[in-house]
């Protein structure tokens, strides 16, 4: 339950949540007339690869508005008021995609040619509990930072760019966030529920496949790959797994357990 006046101790969450409020900034510190160098073709398949990265940001608007209830209705305040301002940073970069498909002069592939997104969407949105919610947001920030990163690349004197390069300043905070809640509840999960984790990184990754295939020909104009994009993306978020140790040693308790 809510406690009106709790203690505010976990320090950890407190100076992320600092960290958060100072690095706010706002569209003004980006410059949205740097098209330069993006050709008409470029920018026309860049609005296809940005599809799934700006529904993204909605989603994990959506995604954080359903953990945060369930993190503070059990009276741990320091992760929900990390998580309100998280919410502001993805309302953020919602709205700055929303500028850029408008400084491009191109649009987002209609949803019926992107169908995996939903998918993706859907298969977030079926959990109800706030480890599975925030394991699943931390996998989204892993694909947007992989999206954002190859940008930043490939663009790099850009709005493009420049936008996702200060876009990662925040996706680093959000993973940053996702440890320290990860590590906190991980103890507290058997080795069942650890195991639920690993079937929604297979089903998410099932599905951002088939979507890599949809967005083959726009990334190849792009000089980039679906098979390159999700290696990254799988070398990452394995890092993340072994980091967090959610994969369960093979002789622990919890496993003998659970056979
Ligand atoms: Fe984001
Ligand atoms: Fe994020």
């Amino acid at each position: 339950m809510i406690h009106v006046d709790p203690d505010l101790t976990d320090e950890d969450f407190l100076k992320l949540f600092e960290k958060g409020i100072k690095a706010q900034w706002d569209s003004e510190q980006i410059d949205w007339g740097a098209v330069e160098g993006i050709s008409e073709i470029q920018k026309q398949a860049l609005g296809q690869v940005i599809t799934p990265v700006y529904l993204g940001e909605q989603t994990a608007m959506l995604g954080i508005s359903q953990v945060l209830p369930m993190v503070l209705t059990t009276g741990y305040a320091e992760p929900a008021l990390y998580l309100s301002s998280m919410g502001l940073d993805e309302a953020r970069h919602f709205r700055n995609l929303n500028h850029l498909y408008r400084v491009l002069k191109v649009d987002p592939l209609p949803s019926r040619r992107l169908p995996e997104m939903w998918r993706y969407h859907a298969r977030l949105l079926h959990k109800r509990d706030p480890v599975q919610w925030v394991f699943g947001i931390l996998i989204s920030d892993l694909f947007a930072k992989t999206f954002y990163g190859g940008f930043a690349d490939r663009f790099p004197d850009t709005v493009v760019g420049r936008l996702s390069r200060r876009t990662l300043q925040d996706e680093a905070r959000h993973q940053a966030f996702s440890d320290r809640y990860l590590n906190r509840m991980l103890p507290t999960m058997d080795a069942n529920a650890r195991r639920e984790l690993l079937v929604l990184r297979d089903d998410l990754f099932r599905i951002m496949e088939r979507l890599g295939e949809r967005l083959r020909g726009s990334m190849e104009v792009l000089d980039w790959s679906p098979e390159e994009f999700l290696a990254e993306l799988w070398r990452d978020t394995e890092r993340w797994v072994n980091k967090l140790g959610i994969v369960p040693h093979p002789h622990s308790a919890d496993d003998i357990a659970a056979l």
